[in-house]
C-alpha cells in the first residue's frame, strides 16, 4: 500500500521530488525549535498548483494525512506531523510566478517565494510590502499567510491579514477556491480569504496569494533608548504613535549575554530595558544616554541585538517560547505577575522577555527548565485573566492546543470545528493543529 502511494506521488511530481531517504527527509521532519518531529511516509515537493491538487486527491482517496510545510520556520510545531501516518507536502518549491499589477499596486505570488523575495520585489517597484520578521529569508509567503504572521512592523501597518487581498486555496478533494480578483469591493457573502489566513494548514493548501503593496514610509531616525520600566517605554511611545515604524523592547541582561556570545559590543548596564525604535517624523527628544543611529551600520547593529534573541535562546538547553498578547495598559501588571511566578518556580536569569511592546505582544522564553509545563500553565492563566491572547502571532500549532478552550467558548470551538469539516470532511489536513488530536 505504502509503496503504491509513493509510486502515485512520483508519477505526479517526479521521482526526485518524493523524498523517503531518511537523510533527505530529516530537514523537513523536525521543526525549527527542534521540539517537534515527525516520521512522514514521504516528503512531497510540489512545483505547480495542479500537482498540489493531484497529491491532495490521492491523499483524500486513501485517507492519508497531509502536513503543509513552507519554510519550516514556524515556532509552534504546526509544520511537522504527529504520531499518525502522514506526508509532508512542501510548498517551498512552488515558485513560478510573481505578477505585479501596477493599476492596484498588488501582486499575485506563488506560495513558495520567501517573504524577503516579496519585500525586494516591492522595492524594485518603488513600493513596500508591510510585513517584516527575522525569518524573512526562509519563511515562505504561503507560510506567513497560513500563520497570519506579525513581526516588527505591526505597530505601523497591522498583521499579515491587513496586507492580503485574496488567496487561492486547494481543498483536500483537489478542488480550488480562488479569490485572486483583487476587487476593492466584494460583499458577496462569507469571506473565505479571511478564514484561510491563520488557518495553519488545517483547511487546505494555500497555493497563491494576492498582496497589497504600499508607498514606502521612509525611516528618518532609529534609536536605542534606555528605560527603567515597561511603563516608561509605553509613555515614551504614546505621544509619537503616528510616526512609529517599530518599537521593540529588550532587557539589558539579555542583550549583553547575547552580544557577548556573538561578538557584538556590550551596552551599559545602568538600565533594565532598552527600546529599539524607528520613526518617520521629527526625531523626539531622547534621553542623554540613548544611542542615535548615524548610519546603516549602527542600524544593523541595533537590529542584530534584537533579531539574535530568537536563535540564541533556542540554542540554550531546555528552552521554550511563550508568545502572548495582553492589553497594552496591563503589560506592567503582566510582567510583575510573571516575575512573581519566577520567585515560585526558578531563577530569574532563565526568563527572557522581549518583543513588540506597543502591540502588547511580548515574547517570554524559558531556558534551562526541565519541567516548564506548570509555569507555562500559570502564565497562560494570567494572560486569560488579563483578557489577553494565548498566541499573539505564532499561532496555536501543536504547542498550544490545550489552551484553546481557555480563550474560546464551547460554541466558538464547535463552530470552528464545523468550518474545518466543511473544508476538510475527512479531517486529513494537519490533524492535531489548532484543535487537540481526537483519540
Ligand atoms: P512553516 O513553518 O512551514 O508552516 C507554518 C504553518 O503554516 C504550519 O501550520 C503549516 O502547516 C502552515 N503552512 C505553511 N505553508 C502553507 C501553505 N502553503 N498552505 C497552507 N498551510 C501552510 N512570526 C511572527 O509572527 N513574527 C515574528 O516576528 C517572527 N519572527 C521569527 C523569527 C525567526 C528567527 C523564526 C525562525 C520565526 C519567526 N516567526 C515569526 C515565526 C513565523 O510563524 C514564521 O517565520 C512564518 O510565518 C512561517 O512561514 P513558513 O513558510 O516557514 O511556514
Ligand atoms: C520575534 O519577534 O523575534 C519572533 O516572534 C520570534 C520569537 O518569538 O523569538
Ligand atoms: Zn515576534
Amino acid at each position: 500500500m505504502e509503496s503504491q502511494l509513493i509510486s502515485k506521488f512520483k508519477a505526479i511530481v517526479g521521482e526526485n521530488h518524493v523524498l523517503t531517504e531518511p537523510s533527505l527527509v530529516e530537514p523537513y521532519a523536525s521543526d525549527w525549535t527542534d521540539h517537534y518531529r515527525s516520521q512522514p511516509l514521504a516528503v512531497v515537493r510540489v512545483t505547480n498548483r495542479e500537482q498540489v491538487a493531484a497529491i491532495l486527491r490521492v491523499c483524500h482517496e486513501n485517507k492519508i494525512n497531509v502536513i503543509p510545510q513552507g519554510g519550516n520556520t514556524g515556532l509552534v510545531g504546526g509544520s511537522v506531523g504527529g504520531e499518525f501516518p502522514h506526508i509532508i507536502l512542501s510548498t517551498k518549491t512552488l515558485r513560478n510566478d510573481m505578477n505585479f499589477d501596477s493599476t492596484t499596486n498588488q501582486v499575485v505570488v506563488d506560495a513558495g517565494f520567501t517573504l524577503g523575495e516579496v519585500q525586494r520585489f516591492a522595492q524594485e517597484n518603488n513600493l513596500e510590502y508591510n510585513v517584516d520578521l527575522g525569518a524573512r529569508d526562509a519563511a515562505t509567503i504561503g507560510g506567513t499567510v497560513a500563520t497570519n504572521a506579525g513581526g516588527m512592523r505591526v505597530v505601523a501597518h497591522g498583521m499579515t491579514s491587513a496586507q492580503v487581498v485574496g488567496i487561492e486555496i486547494v481543498l483536500p478533494t483537489g478542488e480550488f477556491i480562488n479569490n485572486l480578483g483583487g476587487l476593492p469591493k466584494n460583499n458577496t457573502g462569507f469571506d473565505i480569504t479571511r478564514l484561510a489566513i491563520g488557518s495553519e494548514g488545517t483547511l487546505g493548501v494555500i497555493t497563491r496569494v494576492r498582496l497589497q503593496f504600499h508607498s514606502p514610509r521612509k525611516i528618518k531616525w532609529t534609536a536605542l533608548i534606555p528605560l527603567s520600566s515597561i511603563e516608561a517605554a509605553i509613555e515614551f511611545c504614546r505621544p509619537q504613535a503616528a510616526q512609529i515604524l517599530a518599537a521593540e523592547l529588550m532587557e539589558t541582561d539579555s542583550i549583553n549575554e547575547i552580544a557577548a556570545a556573538i561578538g557584538e559590543p556590550l551596552l551599559s548596564a545602568h538600565t533594565d530595558w532598552w527600546l529599539l525604535i524607528e520613526g518617520d517624523g521629527d526625531q523626539p527628544e531622547l534621553p542623554e544616554s540613548a544611542f542615535m543611529s548615524l548610519d546603516v551600520s549602527d542600524t544593523n547593529q541595533m537590529w542584530t541585538y534584537r533579531e539574535s534573541h530568537t536563535g540564541y535562546i533556542n540554542r540554550l538547553p531546555n528552552s521554550i517560547k511563550i508568545d502572548v498578547c495582553v492589553p497594552v495598559n496591563t503589560l506592567s501588571e503582566f510582567i510583575a505577575g510573571v516575575k512573581h511566578l519566577w520567585g515560585k518556580y526558578g531563577e530569574q536569569k532563565d526568563l527572557w522577555i522581549f518583543g513588540h511592546v506597543m502591540d502588547g505582544n511580548l515574547h517570554l522564553a524559558i531556558s534551562n527548565c526541565t519541567n516548564p509545563e506548570p509555569v507555562v500553565d500559570e502564565v497562560m492563566n494570567l494572560v486569560v485573566r488579563l483578557n489577553g491572547a494565548i498566541s499573539a502571532e505564532h499561532g496555536i500549532g501543536r504547542a498550544k492546543t490545550k489552551y484553546l478552550k481557555d480563550v474560546k467558548t464551547p460554541i466558538e470551538i464547535e463552530t470552528m470545528k464545523t468550518v474545518k469539516k466543511a473544508f476538510d470532511n475527512l479531517g486529513i489536513m494537519n490533524p492535531g493543529v489548532i484543535f487537540p488530536l481526537e483519540k
